[in-house]
């Protein structure tokens, strides 16, 4: 007999002689009710023992952590909460788990600290299961918009020659070994020698190579991982975290704009209409979690209003420097409560300063464009008429509540002249990038892309705190495990 998944069985639409459940044992009481989970829905299936004619060997067996299958009738529940149950006739259990040893015992509520430890067997707890659920939920909706409006999906390599942002955190690949490395006749390793005879790394981000494929195909779009070793232990950074990378040719930076808040909005509202279950379970966990905290710190929508919030209200555009005057002028700025102080035009926002402009001034998610040329990477497109000493890139960030920037992006500078220079003073190899300088010596046009935070998304969706808590396994600064 085929199993059916325990959804399914929820979701009947009349009761059933006989059904086949399997899955693991989430809670067992009074020796007769079991509640069963198999991962397809957060919600659990009863199934009710005949425990009189079960052998006290079998019920011992039936303990948290379990896997089993059960055999059954589907019937009405008289219980509360569930509309089905299964009335159990044969019990067999798969695979034991012994009570004493299994750690996720959900009387004793594990902290999220304990399960990132356990993190092979915290997705056995509802909350993973629901965040888990949530973010597959959310990459197929990140594919669906993207394929509907004809972008064509590209892989990136994930070895590459290219620092892509120009900011040097990158993780070396090399196949070089460590005692006895090649030298060459200056003292430096010779990486002629190397595996790919080139000097390798890992993505930072499938940008560059994304535009090149842009400037052909029209309209790509990338999501693939990616890779930072910058040494920021906060709970939204990680090494190896998820990007989803459009790029469009003919969009300047207003299109860029449209196409990214577009963009977050459905998948938002994807996640909303396919994950009720799901994020009404989170919503509570959420609440739940702020009951501790003090009401200051607690946060003013619920988190399916919030989601809601951000569907039905445009993000709002502000330029960098109309940013920086609100900055200046505001209570923290003057009575010196930012860590950095914002004194003038020109100084890079810190993740205090976004926070501020999103959830104390704006209150919605903000679209910052216009920044210093200098804060920000090579490829920006400058801005036309900006005063010498005070040049603007076409750049632009996305800040969201709780979260700070969630996408950054920008128009590219088309121009082959600007660019050179550019990379000249910045002292980026030409040579080494010479492929890239192709798309503008060749057909150059206007183009634009923006890289998404799919963790990033994740939290904001799930009403999670910690970045680590929305990627199955977390490589951060001393994390490698599993
Ligand atoms: O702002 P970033 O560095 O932009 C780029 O990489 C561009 N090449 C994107 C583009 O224009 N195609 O990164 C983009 C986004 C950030 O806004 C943030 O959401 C996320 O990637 N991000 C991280 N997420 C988790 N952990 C990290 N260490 C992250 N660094 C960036
Ligand atoms: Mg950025």
């Amino acid at each position: 007999m085929k199993h059916t998944k325990v959804k399914d069985l929820l979701n009947s639409t009349t009761t059933l002689q006989e059904v086949n459940a399997k899955g693991w044992v989430r809670t067992f009481r009074n020796n007769q009710f079991i509640a069963l989970n198999d991962g397809s829905t957060i919600n659990n299936i009863q199934c009710v023992v005949d425990f009189e004619n079960t052998p006290d060997e079998t019920l011992k067996r039936i303990t948290t952590g379990a896997a089993i299958s059960v055999i059954g009738t589907l019937i009405e529940s008289k219980g509360a909460g569930q509309k089905y149950e299964i009335q159990v006739n044969k019990l067999e259990i798969l695979g034991d788990s012994d009570a004493e040893k299994f750690p996720i015992q959900p009387k004793n509520k594990p902290s999220l600290d304990f399960l990132r430890e356990n993190a092979h067997l915290r997705v056995r707890t509802n909350m993973f299961g629901a965040i888990m659920r949530v973010r597959s939920v959310l990459s197929f909706a990140v594919h669906n918009y993207f394929q509907q409006k004809g972008f064509v999906y590209v892989n990136t390599p994930i070895i590459t020659g290219s620092d892509a942002e120009g900011a040097g955190e990158m993780f070396k690949v090399t196949a070089l070994p460590f005692d006895n490395t090649p030298r060459t006749e200056d003292g430096k390793v010779n990486y002629k020698e190397d595996f790919f005879e080139k000097e390798t790394n890992l993505t930072v981000s499938g940008q560059l190579e994304g535009e090149t494929y842009a400037m052909a195909l029209g309209q790509i779009y990338t999501f693939g991982p990616t890779f930072r070793a910058e040494n920021s232990n906060t709970s939204r950074h990680l090494a190896e975290f998820w990007m989803i990378e459009p790029e469009v040719a003919f969009n300047d930076l207003d299109d860029n704009m449209d196409l990214a808040e577009d963009f977050i909005q459905y998948v938002i509202k994807y996640a909303l209409d396919n994950c009720q279950d799901d994020l009404k379970f989170l919503e509570g966990r959420l609440l739940d979690e702020e009951k501790s905290k003090p009401q200051a710190e607690r946060s003013e929508m619920a988190l399916l209003e919030k989601l809601n919030f951000v569907l039905e209200n445009n993000f709002k555009r502000v330029s960098y420097t109309e940013a920086i005057d609100i900055l200046r002028d505001s209570t923290p700025n003057k009575k010196k409560k930012f860590q950095y102080i914002i004194n003038e035009w020109g100084a890079d926002l810190q993740s205090e300063h976004e926070r501020y402009l999103v959830e104390k001034h704006f209150k919605c998610p903000v679209i910052l464009f216009d920044y210093p040329a200098n804060i920000k990477a090579f490829y920006m497109r400058l801005n036309d008429n900006t005063e010498p000493g005070r040049e603007t890139v076409r750049a632009m960030d996305i800040l969201f509540p709780g979260i700070g920037e969630i996408v950054g992006g920008s128009e590219r500078e088309e121009r082959y002249d600007v660019l050179i220079e550019k990379m000249k003073a910045l002292e980026i190899d030409e040579e080494e990038l010479s492929w890239y300088l192709d798309t503008r010596r060749f057909g150059s046009a206007t183009h634009a892309g923006f890289g998404l935070g799919f963790e990033r998304l994740v939290l904001f969706v799930t009403g999670m705190t910690n970045i680590r808590d929305v990627i199955p396994f977390p490589r951060t600064p001393g994390n490698a495990e599993f």
